[in-house]
């Protein structure tokens, strides 16, 4: 099997929120998926070593942002790279993003955060069922609410990949001769050689198959 065949399949990119108590938070995903149009149902999965994933457990509710072409890298930053279990995400202080567009984020009528900027709806959604699948949890959620923001179009994945991710600072080698690999997914960069097989993205999660070696330009 072609290893990048995987990478043909085409997705857009959202920004997941919940909330639970006090506490708001949300994440970076690239798996809604519409299921049935009556109702409306819709799936998600979510990595469980995200905090999202244990506060959309115990609350069994979430709002989906879907990022538009005028998405920032900045914001993928703020909701994809850091985790809620170290910072308050929506809180000025955690990041450039959220420093500059704190009030490009509102409450909407479940009580639950989306964002403004960069996104051109939202939908509200309630977990009617769940399933294990070893590393992620597949929500399958009923939509209750959503708005239209406007028209920008949806980002796809590959649009994220080619026009977005492409924000982000090229790299070489290091000073002192060391490799440089970058993650393809977000960005992260590992220096050394080689990647470790296990290695793990730290900020996506993903492993050390989607990084690529980067050479000096
Ligand atoms: C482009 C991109 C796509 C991502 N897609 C997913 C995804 O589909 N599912 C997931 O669980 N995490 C995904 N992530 C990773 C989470 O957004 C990331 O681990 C985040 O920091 C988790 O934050 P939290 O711990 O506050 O929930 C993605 C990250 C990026 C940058």
């Amino acid at each position: 099997m072609d290893k990048n065949v995987m990478n043909k399949l085409s997705y857009g990119i959202f920004v997941c929120t919940a909330k639970e108590g006090d506490k708001d938070n949300g994440c970076i995903i690239n798996t809604v998926t519409q299921l049935t149009t009556t109702p409306n149902v819709v799936s998600i999965a979510v990595n469980k070593a995200n905090y999202t994933h244990d506060m959309i457990v115990r609350t069994r509710e979430f709002n989906v942002s879907v990022i538009n072409e005028d998405g920032e890298f900045e914001m993928i930053k703020q909701f994809g790279f850091q985790s809620g279990k170290d910072v308050d995400k929506f809180s000025p202080e955690s990041g450039h993003w959220m420093e500059e567009n704190k009030s490009e984020c509102k409450r909407a009528a479940n009580g639950i955060m989306y964002i403004t900027k960069g996104v051109n709806s939202y939908i509200s959604c309630k977990v009617k069922e769940s399933m294990d699948l070893g590393t992620h949890t597949l929500f399958i959620c009923e939509v209750t609410d959503g708005e239209i923001l406007n028209d920008v179009p949806s980002a796809t994945y590959a649009y994220y990949h080619q026009h977005i991710k492409t924000q982000v600072e090229q790299v070489g080698t290091t000073a002192d001769g060391k490799a440089v690999w970058k993650c393809k997914i977000c960005g992260y960069v590992y220096e050394g050689d080689p990647i470790p097989d296990d290695f793990i993205c730290p900020w996506c999660k993903h492993p050390s198959d989607d990084f690529e070696r980067v050479f000096q330009l």
